[in-house]
């Protein structure tokens, strides 16, 4: 199969930056089914905002506040510039933050001056990232210079078999085969510093459970809510392709029910896909979720609003998560799971069921 060049490559990040920025790309109404979820208000929240601690566990490490940008992009000289902006907001405000797939790095050595953010955010927890199909192709080896080479703490692998399919060209996959074995011995090379992540299509449990038994101690459930990569490809894409991924649009696991899903069945979940505000992340929280992560959002505030528009955006969410930790009397954001909360049929009906395997048919040979 003939090799994309780099070229093609930076014009599709080009395309992704320029669809997220400002394109139709939410692929779900339900957004992410957080208006199934209602936490019950207590008027006798007997704490003081001042007394909150939003500290919180990444692995080994430990961020001022469960809040994270995940990876977004990385190759034209302008992702370069994105990145290190993202990365000073993490800095500031002591987030963790992913980049975006590191693939090109092996198409253009150049390129990889774009991911390098170490000089701007020295003490942030950073994650580097790549396809599981990319991971495969170029072996453990490879996968761990990538991430040594931009002085990342873990390694972000990505998952996206619905937006590889509705996308067009040389450059997409189309063979999954082989995923488990590549993650599995993943783990084990690169020492356990390894975070599997959707991309807006998200997990399901048993997906997650899967993961979980190859020894993989975090995930990024990533689900529908928020940006749908079907649907950025779906609007790069022309003919049949095109048309399919518009009618596919919604499909996935909705962010809320594969938090829900995912929690206890690893050490660390991270809750992105429609993280759009205080109360969102507040639900994610309460459903189970250790971080939350956010990307497209953050994009926006910074594209349109600038650097502080960016701090903005991070505040406005720290404060509204402060604001529903003291109306739940949470004085950590890990006692939002303990909160009572009204739950939608919908939510109720993934909860129930995302797990479970049709009984009573048989399969027709
Ligand atoms: C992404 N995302 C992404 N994820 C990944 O693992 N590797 C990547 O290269 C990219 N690239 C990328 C580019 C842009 C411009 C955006 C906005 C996002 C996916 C991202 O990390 C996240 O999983 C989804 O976008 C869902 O989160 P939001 O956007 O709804 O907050």
């Amino acid at each position: 199969m003939t090799k994309p060049p780099a070229a093609s490559i930076h014009d599709r990040k080009r395309e992704h930056l320029a669809l997220s920025h400002t394109g139709p790309v939410v692929g779900a109404e339900h957004r992410g089914l957080f208006d199934e979820i209602e936490l019950v208000h207590d008027a006798l929240p007997e704490l003081a905002l001042h007394e909150l601690e939003l500290g919180t566990d990444f692995f080994d490490h430990r961020l001022a506040a469960p809040l994270m940008v995940t990876g977004m992009t990385g190759g034209p000289p302008e992702a370069g510039d994105i990145n290190r902006r993202v990365a000073a907001l993490c800095q500031r405000y002591g987030l963790a933050m992913g980049v975006g797939s590191q693939r090109v790095i092996t198409k253009a050595a150049e390129s990889l001056a774009t991911f390098q953010v170490r000089d701007v955010a020295p003490d942030i927890v950073l994650l580097g990232n790549l396809g599981v199909a990319q991971a495969r192709d170029l072996g453990l080896a490879r996968v761990a210079e990538l991430k040594r080479a931009i002085g990342a703490d873990y390694m972000a692998i990505h998952l996206n078999p619905g937006q590889e399919l509705v996308q067009g060209g040389v450059e997409a996959d189309r063979d999954f085969r082989g995923a488990l074995d590549t993650l599995a011995r993943l783990v084990e090379a690169l020492d356990g510093k390894v975070l599997v992540k959707e991309c807006g299509t998200g997990l399901s449990p048993r997906v997650v459970a899967r993961l979980a038994a190859i020894g993989v101690r975090g995930v990024d459930v990533s689900g529908t809510g928020g940006t749908s990569w079907i649907k950025v490809e779906a609007l790069r894409n022309t003919g049949r392709m095109a048309a399919l991924g518009h009618q596919f649009a919604g499909w996935g696991v909705p962010t809320a029910a594969a938090v829900a899903g995912a929690a206890g069945q690893v050490p660390l979940v991270v809750a992105s896909g429609g993280i759009d505000s205080a109360l969102t992340a507040a639900k994610a929280l309460a459903l189970g979720a250790d971080v939350v992560g956010a990307a497209r959002p953050v994009l926006q505030a910074l594209l349109d609003h600038g650097d502080e528009g960016g701090a903005e955006w991070v505040e406005t969410l720290l404060d509204g998560l402060r604001l529903a930790m003291v109306l739940t009397g949470c004085r950590r954001p890990g006692e939002l799971r303990q909160v009572p909360r009204v739950l939608g049929p919908r939510l109720q009906a993934w909860i129930a069921q995302a797990d479970r395997v049709p009984q009573g048919l048989q399969d027709v040979k």
